[in-house]
């Protein structure tokens, strides 16, 4: 299909964008000629908003002036702080304010997890991954499965696209399960896969799940701030995310985590527990054994970075203003852009490896690169344009539509293909 690819239909695109003005809530980094970069890569570290520094210098002024005594007397006190965060985090992720909290980090969040919920019998112990998982996740997972007394050979089951494709398709997750499900005691995959920018049907891959008696947990690493989706509704036992992708909270940012209401006071399960993770009416009496709170809040370990979750709040507020509905349906035509562009060069230099149904992927794009290497990368680079590699051969790109234009994803097209040679 052809398509209009003048700067000004670009520029004309940004004219008649709604959310065209959050851009200027955000630093854009500069390129070495002092001018703003392209930055397409909120999919590995999103941009600062202004108001940040802000929220963190209250925080900063209150320690100064108020010392332990912030916890109580602080503009925000410190001890309910993350509650702040509970409704924003709620909304953006479909769920009730009791089944999320924000807490520790990813990798250690998704251990919590799996303390709880993957509970293996003699029959069933296996756990479902993508081959392709982010190393984290398969370093988590399989140490995990080690830790309990099981073999990642005997216990841990890899999906892999068909040979010759990219994404794994969503019927053969589907056979898996119906046929090994009664196997399975823990189906765990990426909302967004990292490498292809591969969006999976949570709710399908959790209903085809429970029907088999698993247990269904994703890592919304990708996925977060990025796809619009409904935990609560589609029955996810659990889900964590880091909070510096997507949503904006700043490099090693304090991460998030769900836990579905019908867990929310469920005795049986084990967990590693902390005293933050206790009931608050009694934390104090600093008695030797653990109460925990209902709900997500119940398996907070420890007291959270303040300065960290302040950050994040100067994003979860823009993101409440926008709303994810709004951004979503602003990405889906962003990326669409990107690729109608891209296709207008199609040659057999890159490949688009991401999924084409907007409805299976987010603002990411991969492209497969047939040689230029990194190399295409540091010169794109060189150029004022931030995307990143991801060896062996894959540049990954992001529009993110808070803070990206139509105007970027031009320059960056023109860029790309000038780069290519
Ligand atoms: C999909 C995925 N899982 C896990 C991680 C690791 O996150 P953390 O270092 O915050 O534990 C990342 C980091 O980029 C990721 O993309």
């Amino acid at each position: 299909m052809s398509i209009d690819t003048s700067t000004e239909y670009a520029a004309s695109l940004d004219a008649r964008d709604p959310l065209a003005n959050y851009r200027a809530q955000f630093h854009i980094p500069r390129a070495e000629n002092g001018e703003e970069a392209i930055y397409l890569c909120g999919h590995s570290l999103g941009l600062q908003p202004k108001r940040a520094r802000e929220y963190i210098e209250q925080e900063m002024k209150d320690w100064q002036d108020l010392g332990v005594e912030g916890h109580f007397r602080g503009r925000h006190p410190w001890m309910p702080y993350h509650r702040l965060l509970t409704d924003q985090t709620a909304r953006l992720v479909g769920a009730k304010p009791i089944e999320v909290v924000v807490m520790n980090s990813l990798t250690v969040n998704l251990h919590l997890m799996m303390v709880s919920f993957y509970r293996p019998t003699a029959q069933r112990h296996k756990i479902v991954i993508e081959a392709s998982a982010f190393p984290s996740d398969q370093y988590a997972v399989k140490t995990h499965l080690l830790s309990r007394g099981y073999h990642p050979e005997e216990s841990l089951i890899e999906l892999t696209p068909r040979p010759g494709e990219s994404a794994i398709r969503e019927e053969d997750i589907q056979s898996l399960i119906a046929r090994e499900g009664h196997l399975i005691a823990l189906i765990m995959l990426g909302g967004v896969n990292y490498s292809t920018g591969q969006a999976f049907d949570m709710a399908a891959v959790t209903a085809a799940g429970h029907k088999k008696g698993c247990v269904v947990g994703f890592d919304l690493a990708h996925a977060a701030g990025n796809l619009q989706f409904q935990l609560h509704d589609w029955n996810v036992d659990f889900a964590v995310w880091c909070s510096y992708k997507y949503l904006n909270g700043g490099p090693g940012c304090i991460a998030g985590c769900f836990v579905h209401e019908r867990h929310a006071n469920d005795p049986r399960l084990p967990r590693y527990a902390g005293w933050w993770g206790h009931d608050e009416q009694t934390r104090f009496q600093m008695g030797p054994n653990f109460h925990p709170q209902s709900g997500a809040d119940g398996w907070q370990l420890s007291n959270p970075s303040i300065l960290s979750m302040a950050a994040l709040r100067a994003s979860m507020d823009i993101f409440d203003d926008a709303g994810i509905a709004n951004l979503r349906q602003k990405s889906i035509a962003l990326t669409g852009y990107l690729e109608s562009l891209l296709d207008q060069h199609a040659s057999d230099k890159f490949t688009i490896i991401t999924p084409r149904d907007p409805e299976r992927r987010g603002a990411q794009l991969s492209l497969r690169i047939a040689k230029a290497g990194r190399a295409l990368r540091n010169r794109l680079l060189h150029e004022g344009i931030m995307c990143d590699w991801r060896e062996p051969d894959i540049l990954r790109v992001a529009p993110v539509p808070l803070y990206n234009s139509y105007t970027d994803v031009h320059r960056f097209v023109s860029a790309f293909i000038a780069a290519l040679g």
